[in-house]
């Protein structure tokens, strides 16, 4: 029987075990750029089979909340250089999560304090954090404006630019972003998107803008080392969509034919309810179809996820399980699942900016 510690093999990519590091924004990035406390901290859990990074914007307009990493300014991509490095050294493996939030964003955030952009003009009733005299702060985001078309070649041209500097970084591969109601998100569900254009409407439209990303980036870096995070229900920032079921499964048929290393997915309300009575979703089918469809990607699962459910994801077809708020507090997670070691408890309020409290200070069993 597979076990949480076994090896996989997803694309180019060689876990050492079945245990990711979920994508966590923990708002320590100043001025957007990582800082080498950010390498002590994804060093210090390198023991994950693969860690993915915090999101982190692809452009100025990709920006919703206060200190989060981009990927696009050369002190940025230093800044990453030292945590890659440190990764490897430590021998893990790290992508990075590549994020446009749309119109999870607040005008002081914006590039000349414009509106954030969205699919349609339709404000997500939702809070972003702002930092202000070093602490956090949640605000209402901003109104958003509708996306021209001849707008949105511009944003695949620079998740592209993204993935090339993440390779250019040491990043083992990219995340793609398409969950918890960000841009690609917004695009892909009715709740946020009503264009009468070739991005609105039926589910070819809709998933339109999300395939030429993945195409761009494949193209630029190799299918083998792009995966992609999906959330089919999540209610995450204020998004919904009609027929859940209906437009994940044919994204799976869109997807299953482009070699993706892995697809990472959100089971129900992110960080919250697993099962939502109101959103029903069979993700066993939207599995089977990706697998009929000949998608050979690893399933990725993510959730509430503790060992035992872990371990009964696996025995049922899962190949890889993302733990988030477990990584928060537990440098050695994965040791201490090994071991059936007790987890040390997350502090809420150190989750989004500070420094190195309730950040790199969590002990290991050792200590
Ligand atoms: C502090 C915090 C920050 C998060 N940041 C991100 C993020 O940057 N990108 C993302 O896709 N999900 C993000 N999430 C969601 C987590 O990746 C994960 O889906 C969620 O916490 C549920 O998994 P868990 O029960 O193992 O924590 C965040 C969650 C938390 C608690």
């Amino acid at each position: 029987m597979t076990t949480l510690f076994d090896p996989i093999q997803a694309g180019r990519l060689h876990l050492s075990n079945r245990i990711a590091m979920a994508p966590l924004t923990r708002n320590r990035a100043p001025d957007a750029i990582p800082t080498p406390l950010m390498a002590q901290y994804y060093a210090q859990r390198a023991s994950a089979g693969l860690l993915i990074t915090e999101a982190t914007a692809i452009s100025p307009q990709a920006q919703g909340y206060s200190d989060v990493p981009g990927l696009y300014s050369t002190e940025q991509l230093d800044g990453w250089k030292k945590v890659t490095h440190a990764v490897h050294a430590a021998d893990g493996q790290i992508v990075v999560q590549l994020w446009h939030v749309g119109r999870v964003s607040h005008t002081s955030l914006q590039p000349e304090h414009q509106a954030p952009v969205a699919p349609s003009a339709l404000r997500a009733h939702t809070k972003t954090v702002l930092i202000q005299d070093g602490v956090p702060t949640f605000v209402d985001t901003s109104m958003p404006r509708a996306l021209d078309a001849a707008e949105l070649p511009g944003i695949v041209q620079d998740y592209r630019h993204a993935a090339r500097n993440a390779i250019a970084c040491g990043f083992d591969g990219v995340e793609i972003h398409a969950a918890n109601g960000y841009l690609l998100e917004q695009f892909l569900k009715t709740g946020a998107n009503q264009r009468t254009d070739d991005y609105g409407g039926n589910l070819k439209n809709r998933t339109r803008l999300l395939l030429e990303v993945v195409r761009a980036i494949t193209d630029e870096i190799g299918p083998d080392r792009t995966a992609i995070r999906l959330s089919p229900v999540t209610p995450a920032n204020d998004i919904t969509d009609d027929h859940p079921q209906q437009i994940f499964d044919y994204l799976m048929h869109q997807l299953a034919p482009l070699g993706l290393a892995y697809l990472h997915i959100v089971e129900g309300a992110t960080g919250g309810a697993r099962e939502l009575p109101d959103q029903p979703f069979d993700y066993a089918q939207l599995k089977a179809v990706y697998r009929t469809a000949g998608g050979q990607g690893a399933w990725m699962v993510n959730n509430a996820y503790d060992k035992a459910m872990a371990e009964q994801a696996l025995a049922a077809g899962a190949d890889i399980v993302a733990f988030g708020r477990p990584y928060i507090a537990n440098p050695d997670l994965v040791e201490r699942l090994q071991r059936n070691a007790p987890l040390n408890t997350p502090d809420r309020a150190t989750f989004y900016g500070g420094g190195a409290e309730g950040y790199t200070d969590y002990p290991t069993l050792d200590a």
